[in-house]
């Protein structure tokens, strides 16, 4: 039964009855969508501190305990023992799949990845530094022109068309990024690999020599891409669903939610923090650093620490952080001073008053870096792995919303701030 809150105008007396929506897990959450109608006031609630945006089935994050579910199963069980594609496709289909339907989407995936030769064009028009979340934007946006013929979102067979070519095709599009700001020639996709070793031989290889895929990079890779995959009503999976819910096409969609990612505060943390690692340069400097993190008015943050909901550890922190320990080790780069550093950095940070108070804990970007250097990937690409990686969930949710017959446009209200009305004043009169 749902619990009942009354809310009483305290001027007029009216008195509005607002039930409590009750989920599976997590906090109830109260319904005013007849509260304009009933007491003729908006919530007002910026940055969504206490809002939930949507209903939801396939991702659950308890902040305080650490605790991240995918469609239910915990994301230390999925690291340990699936595959981002399958952890893809869960998330997706809201199960996980059976041996015959993983290896019919792994076949639909890896036989999606080749992008229509036109649009690898579209590269030539950048400047050889253009950061590639700027590339990788654009062209996921323009993908609508080439793939025109299945982005009926009303149609469960177009859906399904687009939702396996974004997948595909984000490597691809991510690689051929990479090798325009190299300036070296692209690497066409080989569907006789997996993921991500095929993401890594698009990157890496060249055509005047034999390049070697390792398997413990591939493997570093695909368990980074599997923390990554989803992280429920995030601002990148938000933006999706707002853009997407006005019927755009879910390329434009898709290509909203990386330009949201891009932000140091979400995604462009991974970039932010090995930014912050040099410059920081040595364990003798942390203290110097942290003071200015902590100094009143200071816009210098501890790149990679907070969290809107985990007021816990990050549970994909923890699994980064002994994942550096592993891959490292069997990448021959134990010795890795940014690493050292990050640790020593970590162990101070969590001692200081001033972020034990405000419950900062390393979040999933302050280690992933580490690893993504480790990789031979630049900085600069840092937040495009990311990118790929929550292809998945962004698809995932954005199928939830079109498929759901009550879709309706998000369309937020505010508090109006600025003048009352004005009459238009001649130029010569001002
Ligand atoms: N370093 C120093 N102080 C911090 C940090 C930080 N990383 N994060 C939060 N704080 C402080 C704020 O200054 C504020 O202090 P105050 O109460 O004295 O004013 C308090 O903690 C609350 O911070 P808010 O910014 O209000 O928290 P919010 O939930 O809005 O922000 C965010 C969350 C954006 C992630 C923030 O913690 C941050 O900027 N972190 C650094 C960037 C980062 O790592 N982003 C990646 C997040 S994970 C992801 O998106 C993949």
């Amino acid at each position: 039964m749902s619990t009942k809150f009354e809310l009483k105008n305290l001027a007029s007396g009216k008195i509005s009855q607002l039930d409590a929506l009750s989920g599976t897990l997590g906090p109830d959450a109260l319904d005013i969508s007849q509260l304009t109608k009933d007491q003729g006031v908006f919530t007002f609630d910026p940055g969504f501190m206490a809002t939930a945006s949507t209903e939801s089935k396939i991702t659950f994050i308890d902040g305080d305990a650490g605790v991240l579910l995918y469609r239910g199963y915990p994301v230390e069980q999925l690291a340990d023992k699936s595959s981002y594609l399958e952890v893809a496709n869960l998330l997706i289909e809201g199960q996980l799949p059976t041996k015959l339907k993983l290896s019919a989407f792994q076949n639909s995936i890896m036989h999606h990845t080749m992008v229509n030769e036109q649009l690898l064009r579209f590269f030539q028009g950048f400047h050889h530094n253009a950061h590639p979340m700027a590339m990788v934007s654009a062209v996921v946006a323009s993908m609508a022109a080439f793939y025109h013929d299945t982005t009926d979102i009303n149609d469960p067979r177009h859906r399904e068309i687009f939702s396996h070519r974004i997948i595909a095709k984000l490597p691809t599009i991510a690689a051929a990024a990479y090798k325009h700001s190299l300036g070296q020639p692209f690497v066409y996709p080989r569907n006789d690999l997996r993921y991500c070793a095929n993401m890594l031989n698009m990157f890496f290889a060249v055509p005047c020599e034999p390049y070697a895929i390792d398997p413990v990079a591939a493997e570093a890779l695909d368990l980074l891409f599997i923390l990554h995959a989803d992280h429920e009503q995030n601002a990148s999976t938000s933006t999706v669903r707002l853009a997407g819910s006005t019927g755009a096409n879910p390329y434009a969609a898709i290509s909203a939610g990386v330009s949201a990612l891009w932000g140091p505060a979400h995604g462009g943390a991974n970039e932010a923090v090995l930014d912050m690692l040099l410059g920081i340069g040595s364990v003798e400097n942390i203290d110097k650093f942290l003071a200015r993190v902590k100094a009143k008015d200071s816009n210098v943050r501890l790149m990679g620490f907070g969290h809107r909901v985990y007021k816990n550890f990050d549970p994909r922190a923890k699994i980064i952080r002994s994942m550096c320990y592993r891959v490292l080790d069997k990448l021959g780069k134990s010795d890795n001073p940014l690493f050292e550093l990050s640790l020593r950095l970590e162990e101070v940070a969590l001692k200081d008053e001033y972020f034990v108070s405000r419950k900062l804990y390393p979040n999933v970007d302050f280690y992933s870096g580490i690893i993504y250097s480790a990789l031979g990937i630049p900085r600069s690409m840092f937040t495009v792995m990311f990118a790929i990686a929550r292809t998945a969930g962004w698809v995932a949710h954005w199928l939830e919303m079109v498929s759901d017959p009550n879709m309706k446009i998000s369309r937020p209200r505010q508090l109006y701030t600025g003048p009352k009305k004005l009459d238009y004043l001649p130029i010569e009169k001002r």
